[in-house]
């Protein structure tokens, strides 16, 4: 067999010159987002349960604390679009619509962050908002002011209605008055989304995550676009990822109606490869055991949030099968351990597929442990020539870790 070239290196920093350095966000962010389960409802009148409201919130925030959601490590809610009122006060400041939010997001801050969790707000550097609410542009100073007085401890930036020099300008500024306010806010932006060809030096400096591309939507083809996105431009894309600053490949939708079960894995365990953040949307109020189970998944949430923050890659495709890997900790010198997704992009019926560690570029002459993290299965003890083989679902996927043995 033939023994692949294995470029996964340890991303070398040096190139881009010197990330944000906020202390924030060393491995990637993890919480609940509202916009792609919930979106713009706004009808509070005939949709009380669903509309975007302090209600929501609230009940997410109880939810994501009693039911073992923060316990994983998901310890941060935000607020997405439709938060706002159409006006800004007499004072020019932000305000919520007062009908949906009555408390005011103070309130609302407070008592989520009585519940051990961090609060998020959503805003957008351009005129307005991407659904026609007030945006930051012209008030950058006052607003990251405003969200710091109100207890906001993550912002995501969205790009609507800016120009490209807009954003240039304006996500470096915004940035340094949320430094002046002494307050820690991750910074979430939008800005490469926006652009062909961003500039990764100027937003590493800026940002602690970045969206790249597009809106993830409640289906199994926007997750394999986004996956085959982050694939196929691993090469520009991996090498930005460390601690502090993350690709985001956007949320995550399990649990909700377009992922089956094995597809769910497959967002979870390719997510957690890619080092992503992972930020939920989904209704916590009636998730199924089988999702929040995914969700909830230790080990899987161990590789996303390994504490060397390497960006994993997709070492190879062969037929309907894709190799995904990630070093990760522990590590023994010159050699790491691994992270493995095999991925059956296939249709037709669950695929064997064999294998050795030497392979996949694992080459240690001491083994490795090797653990399937999805299943409660004692693991094994594998030399490098080892042959493995795994059965892999149709548009499932197996995850292993491979842990060097000393
Ligand atoms: C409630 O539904 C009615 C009937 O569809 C609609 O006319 C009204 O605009 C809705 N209320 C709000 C606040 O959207
Ligand atoms: C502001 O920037 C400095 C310099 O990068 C950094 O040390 C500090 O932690 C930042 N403070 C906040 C609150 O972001
Ligand atoms: C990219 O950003 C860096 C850092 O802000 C800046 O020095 C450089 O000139 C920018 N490059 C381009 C092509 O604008
Ligand atoms: C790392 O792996 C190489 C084989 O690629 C092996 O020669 C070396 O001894 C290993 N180092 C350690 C510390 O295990």
């Amino acid at each position: 067999m033939k023994l692949l070239a294995v470029v996964l290196v340890a991303a070398a920093w040096a190139g881009f010159g010197s990330a944000l350095d906020n202390g924030l966000a060393l491995t990637p962010p993890m919480g609940w987002l509202a916009w792609e389960r919930f979106r713009c409802n706004t009808d509070c009148v005939n949709d009380s349960y669903n509309c975007i409201s302090q209600n929501l919130f609230m009940q997410m925030a109880e939810l994501m604390a009693d039911e073992g959601y923060l316990n994983a490590g998901y310890d941060m809610i935000s607020l997405d679009d439709c938060w706002l009122a159409h006006e800004r006060d007499q004072q020019g400041r932000l305000q919520p619509d007062p009908n949906r939010f009555p408390s005011g997001i103070p309130a609302l801050a407070n008592f989520v962050h009585s519940k051990g969790l961090k609060f998020g707000i959503y805003e957008d550097l351009g005129t307005k908002t991407c659904a026609g609410y007030p945006g930051v542009l012209n008030h950058l100073e006052t607003d990251a002011n405003t969200f710091a007085e109100w207890g906001v401890d993550y912002i995501k930036l969205d790009g609507c209605y800016s120009s490209h020099e807009q954003m240039d300008e304006g996500y470096p500024e915004f940035g340094m008055h949320l430094n002046n306010t002494k307050r820690p806010i991750v910074y979430s932006c939008s800005w490469p989304a926006y652009q062909n060809d961003p500039n990764y030096t100027a937003i590493i400096k800026t940002c602690n995550l970045w969206r790249n591309f597009n809106d993830i939507a409640d289906s199994w083809t926007s997750v394999t676009t986004i996956i085959d996105h982050y694939g196929d431009n691993q090469d520009a894309l991996a090498p930005l990822a460390g601690p502090g600053h993350w690709n985001d490949p956007d949320m995550l939708i399990i649990g909700n109606f377009g992922l089956s079960y094995d597809q769910a894995k497959t967002q979870m365990a390719i997510w957690s490869i890619l080092a992503a953040p992972l930020i939920m949307s989904v209704d916590l109020r009636d998730i199924r055991p089988e999702f929040k189970f995914i969700l909830q998944n230790h080990r899987v949430i161990a590789i996303d949030q390994d504490p060397l923050g390497i960006q994993g890659r997709r070492l190879k495709k062969s037929g309907s099968i894709e190799f995904w890997l990630r070093p990760v900790t522990p590590v023994d010198n010159d050699n790491h351990s691994y992270a493995v997704a095999i991925l059956n992009r296939g249709d037709s019926t669950p695929t064997r597929v064999s294998f050795t560690l030497k392979e996949l570029g694992m080459t240690s002459a001491k083994g490795y442990w090797v653990e399937d993290l999805f299943e409660e299965v004692v693991g094994i003890s594998l030399m490098p020539s080892d042959p493995l083989t795994v059965s892999v679902n149709p548009s499932g996927v197996v995850m292993l870790k491979c842990s060097l043995l000393k």
